[in-house]
């Protein structure tokens, strides 16, 4: 209902009477005070005026339900979405919800989190309200290797909508981290259920440092903010990233895997670099030369020898 009242505020220009809202939602004039009541504990400014009624003033810049779907151009990404002030990490809320059935494109946006977590067990920064952390669930017909071309597609999807909103050129560090001249300015954490060969979900978590300033982010770090001077509407940058998002993941379904690796190659801060590669087998080093048509790493050893590698910890070695 809040939706509903939110959608009717917005559409129009002036004052709605109480008594219009109520005609129209079939709900009590009292009940409507209630929703508007609740709607400015969540941080909206509606002006009311006796015999004239309500009128929106400004909206939160928060990733509220009926903030992210009003105007959100997607068909199903984004469009059941949830909100939550403070959680753990929202990859578990939204595994709880892909365990219940959620449709594909639900979203669990959180303002913080105190457990936010990144790849390979490391911590993320979520300091409240300066950026975006939100996870989707996508219930795609792959098989479980094949959700590597979900991780690529997304760091493609991110790396274009914000690129498009800032004007800013972000590289793409294997596999997953979206770098503004080698800080890290977003991080990708794909999660997956799957039987042995097929996927029932997958949760892509995304964190992007939007307003964060230095003192917010861990060393290394960088945001919108701190790239261009400016502020962004957080609804406005994820709204974007949900259009690019469905756009490639679409693309991914009906052209396959060549357009992102193509997208993903040409973004790219890895390729052609020395790097170093710590995982389960050990530390290994060479020149990450390609991407295999699975988006595994293939790095050449100084011995000549080449080696793939689908998951681990690189470091760009100058
Ligand atoms: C990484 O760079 O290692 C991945 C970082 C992913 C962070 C996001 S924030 C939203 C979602 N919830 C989490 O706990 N992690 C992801």
């Amino acid at each position: 209902m809040q939706e509903k009242i939110i959608g009717f505020l917005k559409q129009s220009k002036g004052y709605v009477s109480g008594e219009d809202m109520s005609g129209e939602l079939k709900i009590s004039r009292a009940a409507v005070w209630k929703y508007i009541d609740q709607l400015r504990h969540e941080g909206y400014d509606i002006a009311a005026v006796p015999h004239l009624g309500y009128k929106l003033e400004d909206c939160p810049d928060k990733l509220l339900p009926h903030e992210i779907t009003f105007g959100l151009k997607t068909k199903r990404l984004g469009q059941n979405a949830m909100f939550l002030d403070t959680v753990g990490s929202s990859m578990d809320e939204a595994f709880r919800l892909g365990m219940e059935g959620a449709p594909e494109g639900t979203i669990v946006c959180a303002e913080t989190q105190t457990k936010g977590r990144g790849r390979l067990g490391r911590r993320w920064a979520s300091p409240k309200g300066k950026g975006i952390y939100a996870s989707l669930i996508l219930r795609p017909h792959f098989a479980p290797a094949q959700t590597a071309q979900l991780t690529l597609m997304t760091a493609v999807a991110i790396a274009q909508a914000l690129t498009k909103i800032s004007g800013i050129k972000i590289e793409i560090k294997w596999p997953n981290d979206l770098l503004v001249g080698g800080r890290k300015l977003a991080g990708i954490l794909t999660e997956l259920r799957a039987e042995m060969d097929q996927v029932e979900f997958v949760v892509i978590g995304f964190g992007i440092n939007v307003n964060s300033t230095a003192q917010n982010l861990v060393e290394g770090s960088t945001s919108l903010k701190m790239e261009t001077g400016n502020s962004f509407s957080r609804v406005l940058v994820l709204q974007e990233l949900l259009v690019s998002l469905e756009f490639w993941y679409d693309g991914l379904k009906k052209q396959g895997f060549q357009p992102v690796l193509k997208a993903w190659k040409s973004n790219s801060a890895t390729l052609k670099t020395r790097v170093r590669v710590t995982d389960a087998d050990g530390v290994a080093e060479g020149v990450a030369f390609d991407l295999d048509d699975d988006g595994g790493l293939l790095i050449r050893q100084d011995s000549g020898v080449v080696i793939k590698k689908m998951a681990g910890d690189i470091t760009q070695i100058k």
